[in-house]
């Protein structure tokens, strides 16, 4: 009973779908706000409806802060591209980033030592960083952080232009965000979903609003999707997560065909870009050269391909070296960031055929047959996956996901424990 109210207030309150985190995950919050008021079910019960304090208290303990400096780093690398390119056409300035939800603040200092690299001024674009959660915030604030928060190449290598490093008593590093990075930022706290939020009329040129949409029921994701559209440029760029942008093409946006980036834009668009070359979506991509070295991609994928014709593609399925099957799975991302699940399958499957060990393979194979709901498929793929790197935490994600959506709650309940072992050992 308890359980079942505290769900109907979370998913009313701030969108949560509980399939995506799970009841044990619920259960569990929810008992520790009990030990901590030394309450029982009912008592408790009646704070919750009676106190704003303990409902942002429980929503505190409930959300997934989970966040990492250059998360997905092509998304930044492309956002420079773009900035740089209007920036030679003179369209810059001053800008305005949206980043919500921006969690404990890695997403958002990325995004603004990006926009220095790009070659920015301090005066020249502005970061409004938003999330729901009070906790989270304050540590944004504090911009100090552990080694665990930089987990790619690419956000280490940022440490050297961008952090100052303390050290603790007992020898661990703590990396401070330069002043004049933290400067760039405004936190604030606020609800995506709250009528207050994002009411006024100003619209962002680029919005980062990254995995927060899969935590959300069809219907808060829905009103999401609209607050988000109305707070965008038309020409603007909406950036979402790797597991989001199905769900952000459903809802009126059409995804940029550039691999691993995961942007969108409005449906709308498309038309009069054509006609208009000052749009933020790069004619050609930037040399990889003239790219900083801070947002320069480490990944599969150094820069998009065009999609090659048909006979192309033939020659290059049939090819046996390695530059040309990574040129496949390179293709394969890029058709299922398109929507064409089949013509992505179809290469990434033969990329596999040719590299049977490839994780990023396995990866991309299990996002789409998950995408397909091909449930089983998808499952064997991410626990494949794990075979090759049992550290693996976003195959784990995926495969909690899954494990929730067929109700084995059991079998998700030990994912996500072999998930909490690995964030353990990382922090
Ligand atoms: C997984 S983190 C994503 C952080 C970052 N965007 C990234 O991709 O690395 C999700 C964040 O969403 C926040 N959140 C959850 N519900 C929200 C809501 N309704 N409005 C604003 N933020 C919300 C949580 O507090 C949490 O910090």
């Amino acid at each position: 009973m308890l359980n079942l109210s505290v769900e109907g207030f979370l998913e009313q309150e701030i969108g949560l779908d509980i399939k995506s985190v799970g009841h044990t995950l619920i259960s569990q919050a929810v008992f520790r706000r009990m030990q901590a008021c030394h309450l029982n079910e009912n008592a408790y019960l009646r704070l919750l409806q009676n106190s704003d304090e303990e409902q942002e208290l429980l929503i505190d303990a409930v959300v997934i802060p989970e966040t990492s400096f250059f998360r997905n780093h092509k998304a930044f690398e492309f956002l420079a591209e773009v900035v740089s390119e209007r920036a030679k056409k003179g369209l810059i300035q001053p800008l305005k980033i949206l980043c919500m939800p921006c969690s404990t603040g890695e997403e958002a200092y990325s995004l603004a030592m990006t926009l220095f690299t790009a070659g920015l001024s301090s005066d020249e674009f502005q970061i409004d960083a938003i999330d729901i959660c009070e906790p989270v915030l304050a540590h944004a604030r504090t911009a100090c952080y552990s080694a665990s928060s930089f987990r790619t190449k690419v956000a280490k290598d940022a440490q050297q232009d961008y952090f100052s490093r303390s050290y603790m008593e007992n020898g661990q590093v703590r990396f401070h965000v330069l002043p004049s990075v933290q400067a760039q930022v405004n936190f604030r706290q606020g609800n995506l979903l709250s009528s207050t939020i994002l009411a006024h009329d100003e619209q962002y040129p680029f919005i980062f609003c990254r995995n927060l949409l899969i935590y959300f029921t069809a219907h808060a994701r829905k009103h999401a999707i609209k607050k988000l559209e109305n707070s965008l440029q038309q020409d603007g760029l909406l950036f979402v997560g790797h597991a989001e942008r199905s769900l952000i093409t459903q809802g009126g946006f059409e995804p940029v065909p550039r691999s691993g980036v995961f942007a969108c834009r409005r449906a709308s668009c498309t038309s009069k870009r054509a006609a208009k070359p000052g749009m933020p979506l790069p004619a050609s991509p930037v040399k990889m050269a003239s790219m900083p070295a801070q947002v320069r991609s480490t990944g599969i994928s150094r820069q998009a391909k065009p999609i090659a014709a048909p006979s192309q593609q033939k020659k290059m399925t049939h090819c046996g070296n390695a530059k040309q099957t990574d040129l496949q799975l390179e293709q394969a991302q890029v058709y299922a960031d398109q929507g064409e699940l089949g013509k992505a399958l179809h290469l990434c499957l033969d990329f596999l055929a040719s590299q049977p060990t490839s994780i990023t393979g396995h990866f991309l194979c299990g996002v789409i047959y998950q995408a397909q709901d091909i449930h089983d498929l998808a499952e064997k793929s991410f626990q494949r996956v794990l075979y090759l790197n049992p550290e693996h935490q976003e195959a784990l994600q995926h495969l909690i996901f899954l494990a929730e959506q067929h109700h084995a709650y059991n079998v998700a309940a030990q994912y996500r424990k072999r998930l909490q072992r690995l964030r353990q050992k990382q922090s």
